[in-house]
């Protein structure tokens, strides 16, 4: 086990242990709010990571062999913690402007179109712009457009919201067989295709639009049904011979609207579900229903995120005007949301009132 430091909490954590998964170690362990954003990274997936740059953080010690601190800012998905590394993400000034930067260049081909957006409430660009981007554009050109496609009977592409994550090709690639999709041409003019109109019509292919974390993949089934704070999630199950049928049910009174795979806190599914439970499976009476689903990751359909996460921003703001000091990441001042200490009352309690 080597020892990492990350925005002053310290942990023990394995070799080959990559920065951002030790910070999210110490949020599972402490309760903190410390693990940089991921938009391309996803621990199910091989080789993703590396594409975004929104988890970049500061290392100010290498190691205790070599102290010197890292020049620039790095990937926190794509770099290994050594022993006696310090890192710091949230209490570093420079990294927190660097990321603004990041989500101005991301959002400089992204429409701001969540008001008719399926994944409005649940998108993590949305989110990162919230929470780390800055008011404005600088921004001058005409940006890239693409009319809406058909990819198969399920799947909608928006290609102007894409923002190249690569997710939905490691998705086709490593558990769908025989992929058909993958990003064509280069630089300004790359987009997200099927090779010569092919669909992505298999047994897995519906995962794409849980990977996405922007709403240029969604759910045919679902679009324009209803804005994703309107419905109640539940978790649910049933015997399917081809995945493992642990799903999560968007309902609006007794209609199940979508069925998704179970997120967990980082926006990750636990395990990929089939097409059939994603797609054919629309009844409560298709479902063993096992209880509301507690959210706990970052989205407006968590009670009052934005304001919470409002109050926390301008505190953070305030602890770094004061000369000397850094922030607290005790719990509750970073811990918003409360995740993970949600009490069983509030879990039984009617409503959208079982959010955290
Ligand atoms: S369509 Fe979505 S998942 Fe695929 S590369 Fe674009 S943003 Fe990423
Ligand atoms: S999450 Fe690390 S580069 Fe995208």
């Amino acid at each position: 086990m080597i020892k990492v430091t990350i925005d002053d909490i310290t942990i023990q954590v394995p070799e080959g242990t990559t920065i951002l998964q030790a910070a999210r170690m110490i949020d599972e362990q402490f309760g903190a709010t410390i693990a940089p954003p991921a938009m391309c990274y996803y621990s199910k997936l091989k080789t993703t990571g590396g594409y975004c740059r929104t988890c970049i953080v500061n290392v100010e010690k290498g190691s205790e062999k070599d102290p010197r601190p890292m020049p620039k800012p790095v990937a926190s998905c794509r770099t290994n913690v050594m022993d006696g590394m310090v890192v710091r993400n949230n209490t570093s000034p420079e990294v927190l402007e660097a990321r603004a930067g990041v989500v101005e260049f991301l959002l400089i081909n992204h429409p701001l179109d969540c008001p008719i957006c399926d994944q409005a409430g649940e998108c993590d660009l949305q989110n990162l712009a919230y929470e780390n981007g800055k008011e404005g554009t600088r921004y001058e050109f005409r940006r890239r457009e693409f009319a809406p496609i058909d990819i198969g009977p399920y799947v909608k592409l928006n290609m102007n919201r894409c923002i190249l994550c690569y997710r939905c090709v490691k998705v086709c690639e490593q558990i769908t067989p025989g992929r058909v999709h993958g990003v064509i041409n280069r630089g300004d003019h790359s987009e997200i295709s099927t090779y010569i109109e092919n669909s992505i019509e298999n047994d897995f292919s519906g995962n794409v639009i849980d990977v996405c974390p922007v709403g240029a993949l969604t759910d045919r089934t679902f679009r324009f049904k209803s804005r994703v704070w309107y419905t109640n999630p539940v978790d649910a199950n049933r015997e399917c011979e081809k995945c493992c049928g642990k799903v999560r049910l968007w309902m609006k009174g007794e209609d199940v609207l979508r069925v998704t795979g179970r997120l967990n806190r980082w926006g990750e599914t636990e395990e990929f579900i089939c097409n059939t439970c994603r797609f054919e499976k629309k009844k409560t009476a298709d479902w063993n229903i096992e209880g509301p689903t507690r959210i706990s990751h970052h989205s407006v359909i968590s009670q009052n995120h934005y304001e919470l996460r409002k109050l926390q921003l301008g505190l953070r703001k305030q602890i770094h005007e004061l000369d000397g000091t850094k922030p607290d990441l005790g719990e509750g001042a970073l811990n918003p949301n409360n995740e993970g200490q949600v009490s069983s009352k509030q879990i039984k309690s009617e409503g959208s009132s079982h959010y955290d």
